[in-house]
């Protein structure tokens, strides 16, 4: 691992248009590829930046020990493992007893401590934050507890995914730019892609946020019009399986165009296939929710972001996902032949 100029963990994206490899569709088709962030999702963004700034702050407090601390199984444990190594500061995860040993590995090989406990994720959560974090040394220990999306210091960092378009010649404008496609579980990239367009004063480009029936949390919380938890989560697509919404994507969605997609489990597993099949990338359905837009659910793309020109652009967030492989592909392939 090296560092980059920039001093962050994540690494600039590219944005790539395939709208010749895709069958009649609306309008030009970008995709904006945060699975090729080094922790394989575009969490690496969000927790890196904040893993930088906090680094700073317990510099200036003459704190000489950071210690990163995550309960996430999933891309935001990854994400958090990923930059304290990058760091070279001390990562522990806390992770209830249902988690893999895959999952251990692979954070172990980050370097990270893994501790096991609770029988799921609030009460590994819990244990995190009411005895591990409490056991610090307070006089020379800075700890981060690494949330996975409630945080403004990760919408910081996750608003890079849209401003990198305009900083790096990506594209000259946003001008012909008619909406973007993201995914949405607790909605701390949304938060991001509404930051990142404001700060270019391109408050008027939709946000197209898709979720699945199974973890409806986004549409829920519009629907009730207020902050909600789910009660039960069962979805395929596990890395949008948060039971919550942030409060500041309630207070964004107020005040940002937004549509709110909603697909079954199923047409998110058939778009992380596709996107295997037709562009040899590996994401998690969590990814393939967003992807479904340029398949089989492009009647969505049509519907929200209405009279689409040929010359208009749509951008697809790649956000990416690490849980999948080739196993878990097959798997999928089964559940949509026998459904
Ligand atoms: C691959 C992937 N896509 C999308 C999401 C949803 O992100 P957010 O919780 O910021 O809405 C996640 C969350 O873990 C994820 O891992």
């Amino acid at each position: 691992m090296t560092k980059s100029s920039t001093d962050l963990p994540s690494v600039k994206t590219s944005l790539i248009e395939v709208t010749d490899k895709l069958s009649n569709p609306p309008c030009r088709i970008f995709f904006k590829n945060e699975y090729l962030q080094p922790s394989g999702s575009f969490k690496l963004r969000g927790i890196g930046y904040m893993l930088e700034q906090k680094i700073k702050e317990a510099k200036k407090l003459n704190k000489s020990k950071v210690i990163v601390f995550s309960s996430s199984g999933g891309n935001a444990g990854l994400a958090a493992a990923y930059a304290a190594k990058y760091y070279n500061v001390e990562c522990t995860v806390v992770l209830p007893t249902v988690s893999t040993q895959l999952t251990i590995n692979k954070l172990n090989e980050l370097g990270a401590n893994v501790i096991v406990h609770g029988d799921h994720w609030g009460e590994a959560d819990e244990y995190l934050r009411e005895i591990v974090m409490k056991s610090i040394d307070e006089k020379n220990d800075y700890p981060v507890y690494c949330h996975p999306f409630d945080d403004d210091l990760i919408w910081k960092g996750h608003s890079k995914i849209v401003t990198e378009i305009i900083e790096e010649n990506q594209l000259p404008n946003l001008d012909n730019v008619k909406g973007i496609v993201c995914s949405a579980g607790g909605g701390g990239m949304y938060n991001g892609l509404v930051e990142g367009l404001k700060s270019l004063k391109e408050n008027d480009i939709p946000i197209l946020v898709m979720e699945t029936l199974q973890a409806p949390t986004f549409h829920e919380t519009i629907e009730q019009n207020k902050l909600i938890t789910l009660k039960s989560l069962k979805t395929l697509a596990s890395s949008l399986g948060s039971p919550y919404l942030s409060s500041k994507a309630f207070e964004n969605y107020k005040s940002h165009p937004t549509y709110l997609g909603l697909i079954d489990d199923l047409d998110a597993l058939k778009g992380t296939i596709d996107l295997y099949d037709k562009f040899d990338i590996l994401t998690e359905p969590a990814c393939g929710a967003s992807i479904s837009t340029v398949f089989d659910k492009k009647d969505l793309l049509i519907k929200n972001f209405k009279n689409l020109k040929k010359d208009d652009i749509i951008i697809i967030i790649v956000c990416g996902g690490s849980s999948a492989n080739e196993g878990t592909l097959d798997f999928y392939r089964k559940l949509i032949k026998d459904q």
